[in-house]
């Protein structure tokens, strides 16, 4: 019987790409619930690139994680035990309990899920976070017309591979830009892309001109830098960029794309979004996602990891090598 809850902490913060030293695996008596708490066995810890951003002292749209604390993620476990009248011992549940194996919560921000709609790792991908990233980013912010031309960059991962599949929903066409051979015929054959571009050997510009002669309308961001300096030179006029992510500067001291004067040319914008502040019309989301998803035009594909917590810091590094095709989850051993 488990008798230690064991936690991943950070304890420096990490200069370039996070390593070995900058985390500390410690043990802790398991927790006990308080008056109005629950206590969650952790299942399934979502592995996200922002976890990068979020290890960075400096303003952004949510605190640092702070040094010693336990790193902060989204994760989907049981609860165990309960002192809390709206969450009953067994019942799944996701929330932001942290990489751990144990997390006390008072239910802020914790959500039941329903299994009817999946299973849980569907639950952090496409009807999870990314799915309502993908929807809400290209819906609300990037409007989409039938026959517009959207390039998607990161398009293997979790966001990007949805976003490409809600904008041929929607009857736009879908280019993708993603490392590697493998992942560019798995967006055209199995995801449905009506082109992808791999960015590690092709010439973006280039591949750009061939697949979007009209230009593009709308640009979902994943990445950022040599990407979205490519996508700005061919921007259709009255364009929308969407800023997403950069993930190509989040292990870097990010720079900025030195001809942004393309979106005054092009009449364009570029707006960022944060998908917190779509949380009241996440209902509307997960509905349509599960309704595509039920008939077929979604897809959704999860990158599992088996695991303990001790292999959080390794597999965190998967994002930034590329390893993932899918939304990128670790499953703990039991
Ligand atoms: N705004 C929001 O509210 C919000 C919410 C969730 C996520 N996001 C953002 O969405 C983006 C995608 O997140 P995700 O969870 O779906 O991750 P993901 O795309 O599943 O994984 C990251 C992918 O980024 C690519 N990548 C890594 N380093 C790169 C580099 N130097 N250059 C080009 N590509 C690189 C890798 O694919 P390749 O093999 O193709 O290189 C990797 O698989 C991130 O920027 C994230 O911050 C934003």
């Amino acid at each position: 019987m488990t008798t230690s809850n064991t936690q991943c902490r950070l304890v420096a913060r990490p200069v370039g790409l996070p390593k070995a030293a900058d985390w500390e695996i410690t043990r802790e008596p398991l927790p006990e619930p308080g008056e109005g708490e629950f206590v969650v066995e952790v299942e399934y810890l979502s592995i996200d690139p922002a976890m990068r951003t979020w290890m960075n002292a400096g303003r952004s749209y949510v605190p640092p994680v702070g040094i010693g604390e336990v790193m902060r993620a989204l994760g989907i476990g049981h609860v165990t035990a309960t002192r809390h009248p709206g969450f009953a011992v067994g019942e799944q549940v996701s929330g932001v309990f942290g990489v751990q194996r144990y997390a006390v919560s008072d239910g802020d921000g914790v959500t039941k899920i329903d299994t009817a709609a999946g299973p849980a790792p569907l639950h952090l991908g496409a009807l999870g976070i990314s799915g309502l990233t993908a929807y809400f980013g290209l819906l609300d912010v990037g409007r989409p017309e039938p026959g517009d031309t959207v390039l998607v960059s990161g398009a293997a991962g979790s966001v990007g591979s949805v976003v490409g599949q809600i904008a041929r929903i929607n009857g736009a066409r879908a280019i993708g830009i993603a490392g590697g051979a493998d992942k560019c015929r798995w967006l055209v054959e199995e995801a449905g892309f009506d082109a992808a571009i791999d960015y590690k050997t092709a010439d973006l510009r280039a591949e750009l001109k061939a697949h979007a002669p009209n230009g593009i309308d709308v640009f979902f961001d994943n990445v950022g830098g040599a990407a979205l300096e490519a996508a700005l030179n061919r921007l259709a006029r009255g364009a929308r960029i969407v800023l997403s992510g950069a993930v190509s500067q989040y292990n870097d001291a990010p720079r900025g794309p030195a001809n942004y004067m393309q979106l005054l040319v092009a009449r364009a914008s570029m707006t960022g979004f944060v998908i917190f502040d779509y949380a009241e019309r996440y209902p509307e989301g997960v509905a349509h996602l599960s309704e595509w998803l039920r008939t077929g035009q979604l897809r959704s594909h999860e990158h599992i990891v088996r695991g303990g917590i001790e292999d959080f810091p390794a597999t965190l590094l998967e994002l930034f090598n590329g390893g993932n095709r899918g939304k990128l989850i670790l499953a703990l051993d039991p």
